[in-house]
């Protein structure tokens, strides 16, 4: 499948990690690109690719002022809270920002009659696994609002499907990893909670030590195990995304991941690899709301939207991470 013609994609949440990936694959393919951030966690450094417009979700008149005057071919979905803990702690804020900002983004599409979508979902959608591998068909069971903030969009976007003939993608993303390899964007959120930067990081200012979060988890040496995937191969499957809905109405969900699980131990030993030295951590009680185990089946993108990731080796990508790491413009 390719994509034919010039297109315009929105990217809420184009200043942010994903976001600004996505931003600067769109323009390299020759596609005009808007991005529309509030800039809560997003960077203005990121923000080198296409025409950028600083507003927020829960705002719709901010939204209405992003859609006045230029019609889009298809909108991509990034801004969110993505911190599952946090979540935890603070549900009216991931309820507000996660539903209620993305009800008014699409009942702004609706108004200006802008019909495709694709949503950042993710694989916290799934729970505890019944499956090793799990694909879409596992039962949907969040453990923290988080995960029930993605999955209540999930569910409403089959509602615009049927009602409005809004055509979606959802994709549960697993883990999110890597930057760009020319090392000039990357992953840089403020706190840092995700495995990947920590290790990075902690091998990187010696007076930050690594913490792992449970030891006694019922996984083969006791951490979390997780699928990553890379950056650069979620990005690529949003623009196959687009033109798959071009051929196939409705609401569709796919996973994204590489479907090899790694726990944390062996995450860690492949940095220590790639860093060329061995990375001290310390145990620590298990976080709220984590899964033993997620990892995809990602047969269903790669069968219907000939997505393939090309950076299947977890070396190559903490090398990606670790490029950036090293040298942060931001
Ligand atoms: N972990 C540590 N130490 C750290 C950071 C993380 O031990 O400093 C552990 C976590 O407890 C977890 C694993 O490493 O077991 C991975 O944690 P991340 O925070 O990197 O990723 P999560 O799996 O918690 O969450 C990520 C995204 C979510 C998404 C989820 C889906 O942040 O948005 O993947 O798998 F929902």
């Amino acid at each position: 499948m390719t994509l034919n013609g010039k297109l315009s994609l929105l990217v809420c949440g184009g200043a942010g990690y994903i976001g600004s990936h996505m931003a600067r694959m769109i323009a390299e393919a020759g596609h005009e690109v808007t991005i529309f951030d509030n800039l809560s966690t997003g960077h203005k450094e990121a923000l080198k690719w296409g025409r950028f417009i600083q507003g927020d979700l829960r705002n719709p008149a901010d939204l209405d002022a992003a859609f006045k005057g230029t019609h889009y071919d298809a909108v991509f979905h990034f801004s969110a809270l993505i911190v599952v803990s946090e979540s935890v702690e603070k549900p009216f804020d991931y309820y507000e920002n996660n539903v209620t900002g993305t009800l008014n983004l699409l009942q702004t599409m609706h108004k200006h009659g802008v019909k495709r979508f694709v949503f950042s979902s993710t694989a916290a959608v799934y729970g505890d696994p019944v499956m090793d591998i799990i694909t879409e068909t596992h039962p949907l069971s969040p453990l923290n609002p988080y995960g029930r903030s993605k999955l209540f969009v999930e569910e409403i976007l089959e509602d615009y499907a049927t009602a409005y003939g809004m055509d979606s993608v959802r994709f549960r993303y697993f883990n999110a990893a890597g930057a760009h390899p020319d090392g000039t964007i990357g992953e840089a959120h403020n706190p840092e909670t995700h495995l990947i930067p920590n290790i990075l990081l902690s091998s990187i200012d010696k007076g930050r030590r690594l913490k792992i979060f449970g030891s006694d988890y019922p996984t083969p040496d006791g951490t979390c195990v997780r699928d990553y995937v890379h950056i650069l191969d979620l990005c690529s499957a949003h623009l196959a995304a687009v033109v798959y809905m071009a051929q196939n109405p409705g609401s569709h969900c796919f996973n994204l991941g590489n479907g090899q699980g790694f726990s944390i131990l062996e995450v860690l030993k492949a940095a220590g690899d790639v860093i060329g030295h061995r990375i001290e951590f310390d145990f620590e009680p298990a976080r709220a709301g984590d899964s033993p185990r997620l990892v995809a089946d990602s047969s269903k993108a790669l069968a219907e939207l000939k997505w393939k990731p090309r950076y299947t080796d977890l070396r190559e990508i903490i090398e990606t991470a670790y490029r950036w790491h090293k040298n942060p413009v931001y």
